[in-house]
């Protein structure tokens, strides 16, 4: 297990300032990829999950959803919270290579390339472009550019917690996640920034054909998503 899914590990994450926070972001998330599902019978994936507390929103618009999760405490809650859902599914990260590929019209990845390696996340995106059937849509989402992503951070949350009710839970966040191991792994580890041109580059490179969505999935929108399709050269 990576540093960063230990730290990522618990039933609750540090990162979230309460259950009010976690909530609200996890449905914003969902609300905002369901938008893209295009069919009620599309299969969906969405890697590197979380604790996602209301994908059944975005399993309702789709025909099949598997959320894989590498963090084993968070996986083994969401397949508590998702047993008897008959169209979710949890597996591990380390399975996704072995499912059929082409056989996915929506695959999502939020908020974790920055928490790989660059290596890490193009040996993924080798994995997802054979995952994907010819016309599906893979999304990759909070990526965080270079220069001034903590302070962004930290008022993209306040102002998400003042238009939710929880902007003082916010502020005791923000300290607690100071004291955390966030910022030990943070200087120890990295985090992964990218431009836009640089990310659309590593994309273009594993065979997709990019460009930046208008606007970011989730709360913060100083940070980039992008909609990729297989490009015709890599067919
Ligand atoms: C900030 S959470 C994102 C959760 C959810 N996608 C969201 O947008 O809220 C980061 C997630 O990335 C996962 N993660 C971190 N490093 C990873 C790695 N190297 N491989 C796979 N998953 C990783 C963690 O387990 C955690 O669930």
């Amino acid at each position: 297990m990576s540093d960063w899914v230990s730290f990522y590990d618990f039933k609750h994450s540090v990162i979230y300032v309460n259950a009010r926070h976690r909530d609200v972001h996890y449905r914003t998330i969902a609300q905002d990829i369901r938008a893209y599902v295009p069919s009620p019978t599309a299969q969906v994936l969405d890697y590197g999950c979380g604790e996602a507390t209301s994908s059944e929103l975005i399993a309702e618009a789709a025909g099949q959803l598997v959320l894989v999760e590498a963090a084993p405490n968070v996986r083994a809650s969401l397949t508590l919270r998702y047993a008897g859902h008959p169209k979710i599914a949890v597996i591990a990260s380390e399975q996704t290579a072995a499912l059929p590929k082409a056989s996915f019209d929506l695959i999502v990845m939020h908020s974790v390339a920055q928490y790989m390696t660059a290596g890490e996340l193009e040996r993924l995106l080798g994995i997802f472009h054979a995952l994907l059937k010819p016309e599906g849509l893979f999304i990759l989402g909070d990526i965080v550019p270079p220069h001034f992503a903590a302070p962004a951070a930290a008022l993209a949350l306040l102002r998400f917690g003042a238009r939710n009710g929880f902007f003082w839970a916010a502020v005791g966040g923000l300290l607690r996640i100071f004291v955390s191991d966030y910022l030990r792994l943070k200087n120890k580890f990295g985090l992964s920034h990218y431009t836009e041109e640089a990310m659309l580059k590593k994309l273009a490179a594993a065979g997709f054909a990019a460009k930046r969505a208008p606007r970011n999935i989730g709360h913060n929108q100083r940070r980039m998503t992008f909609l990729c399709r297989l490009a015709l050269t890599a067919r």
